[in-house]
């Protein structure tokens, strides 16, 4: 299968009121077409910026110091100028996010929006252009699209409102969706329907999908591939199904125990271990791991030295001193 994107020892630093503060370590990600990658981590561990990076959209923009590449389809996006940035977002790398409010402009109305967006990456016709926003609409599985299409935002529920938005970030065909953290503000019945509205574009369409989320549940569901993040480290990635069931990462095990799904208790006791303490602030200077002040597993040399990056089949990779458990 074809990578779309393959991120190459990507590191990121913010210019800032701080000064320099390093956000993200060393990543490296690959997402293969009609997949979807998982990003888990913890608030603060750097998910967002990592989307931020691959659009070029950092805060701070050309003051970011970023090292390593980005390949898309073939071209290094870090080598990219706005202008030519310009050409990629929305049309070949589209993105969603938390909340729709603020990427739909309340003063027009749905199909205005859709119609513009269209317009302005494809050659064609206002009446064109509203035909294929209804059957994106229709596409989503919104039952009244040419209602929908003559309201604004806020005529609408917010299952609504990210539907709308799924349908626009589809509507150019883009080679890759970044969602960030799309379903967090929903419920969970329309945080389900989304979900599924994902998946089905992704693999009708072959679209490659990079789904952001700090919820370990909604990403099994999901994600054919996970990466775990931590402190703007990778510290775990593999498919979906060897991270869950064989996590070796001591960081993803701890994540993976504070989900009551993923850890069933036979003494009926249900208390989730937390992880204790918390993600450093990016300015703190950690030799070694990251995680390790936090780390069960610590040994002297995890707060000494930066963890090898274990490779092994399957594209798993492990960023950890300890060695990788043989399963039986
Ligand atoms: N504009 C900014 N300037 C400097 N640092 C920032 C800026 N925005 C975010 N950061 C820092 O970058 C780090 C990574 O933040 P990021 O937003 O990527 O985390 P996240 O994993 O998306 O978290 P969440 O789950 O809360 O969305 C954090 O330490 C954050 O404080
Ligand atoms: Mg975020």
């Amino acid at each position: 299968m074809e990578n779309i994107l393959s991120i190459k020892n990507l590191s990121v630093s913010l210019s800032g009121k701080r000064g320099i503060v390093p956000i993200l370590h060393n990543i490296s990600l690959e997402v293969e077409q009609g997949h979807i990658l998982g990003i888990v981590g913890e608030s603060g561990s750097g998910k967002s910026m990592t989307a931020f990076a691959i659009n070029q959209l950092l805060p701070g923009g050309r003051k970011s110091i970023v090292d390593g590449s980005i390949s898309f389809c073939g071209e290094d996006l870090t080598e990219k100028t706005e202008k030519e940035m310009t050409k990629f977002r929305g049309k070949e790398i589209a993105m969603i996010f938390q909340e729709p409010m603020t990427c739909l402009n309340p003063v027009f109305t749905i199909g205005r929006q859709m119609k513009d967006v269209i317009m302005t990456h494809q050659k064609k016709s206002s009446k064109e252009a509203e035909k294929q926003a209804e059957e994106m609409l229709e596409k989503v599985h919104i039952r009244n699209p040419n209602r929908v299409l003559s309201c604004y935002p806020y005529e609408l529920s917010g299952g609504m409102r990210q539907r709308v938005m799924i349908a626009i970030a589809l509507s150019c065909s883009p080679k890759l969706l970044i969602a960030d953290e799309p379903t967090t503000a929903l419920d969970v019945t329309i945080q389900a329907q989304i979900i599924f509205l994902i998946k089905e574009a992704c693999k009708a369409t072959g679209t490659g999908v990079i789904f952001i989320s700090h919820d370990l549940g909604v990403v099994s569901q999901l994600c054919d591939t996970i990466a775990v993040m931590y402190s703007g480290q990778i510290v775990e990635v593999g498919r979906a199904a060897d991270v869950l069931a064989h996590p070796q990462h001591p960081y993803t095990k701890a994540l993976l125990a504070s989900v009551p799904s993923f850890t069933p208790r036979e003494d009926g006791n249900d208390t989730l271990s937390a992880i204790p303490g918390m993600v450093p602030d990016p300015l703190e200077v950690i030799t070694g791991c990251r995680f390790a002040p936090r780390c069960s597993y610590a040994m002297d040399i995890c707060h000494k030295k930066v963890p090898p990056l274990q490779i092994f089949a399957d594209g798993y990779s492990l960023h950890c001193h300890l060695q990788k458990e043989v399963e039986n």
